[in-house]
């Protein structure tokens, strides 16, 4: 499906050649039918970093919430894994996929040959180790760590 998809001017050697080892795949399916994939792996652009690719929808199954479904799959792993960042190369017709679920844009548009315009979509857990000072009922000060959201930090 990738392959019909996304990239039908590459061979499965070499979509295969391009892929990670170590990826986590989803697929959705309708009644029997494998209608929408991706998969998510870590990658080394900096620690805690994982990358999105290969996301597709069979054309006829489109528009009807597979890719958002798959998509919060694999985030969903990765958070589980401890991600810190997920980013993506999205095409531009897919940006409001990501923008869905999170995703903002981490670069100017470009291109990549054979398949046109992209930007890089970027998600960021929100959710940080803070230490806070505290202080107890018999006046000393005491340190712990909490899990709050600082998304409005
Ligand atoms: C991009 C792509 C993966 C999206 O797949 P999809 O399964 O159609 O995606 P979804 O259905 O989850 O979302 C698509 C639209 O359907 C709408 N939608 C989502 N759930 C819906 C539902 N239950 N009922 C009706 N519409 C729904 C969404 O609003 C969305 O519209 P928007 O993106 O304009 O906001 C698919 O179009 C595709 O394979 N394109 C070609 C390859 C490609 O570009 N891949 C992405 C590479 S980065």
């Amino acid at each position: 499906m990738r392959q019909a998809v996304l990239r039908p001017h590459q061979s499965l050697a070499e979509l295969e050649r391009g892929e990670p080892t170590n990826a986590f795949a989803v697929g959705a399916l309708s009644g029997q039918e494998l209608v929408a994939v991706g998969f998510v792996a870590p990658d080394d652009r900096s620690a805690g970093s994982w990358r999105v690719r290969g996301m597709a929808t069979l054309p006829q199954a489109r528009g009807q919430g597979a890719a958002t479904a798959v998509l919060d799959a694999l985030l969903g792993h990765a958070q589980a894994q401890n991600a810190q960042l997920v980013w993506c190369n999205a095409r531009v017709p897919a940006l409001s996929l990501y923008g869905r679920a999170g995703f903002v844009a981490g670069s100017e548009r470009f291109e990549l040959p054979r398949i046109g315009p992209h930007v890089v979509m970027e998600w960021r857990a929100q959710r940080r180790q803070r230490r806070d000072i505290v202080r107890t009922s018999g006046g000393e000060l005491d340190l712990h760590g909490d899990d709050r959201d600082l998304s409005g930090f």
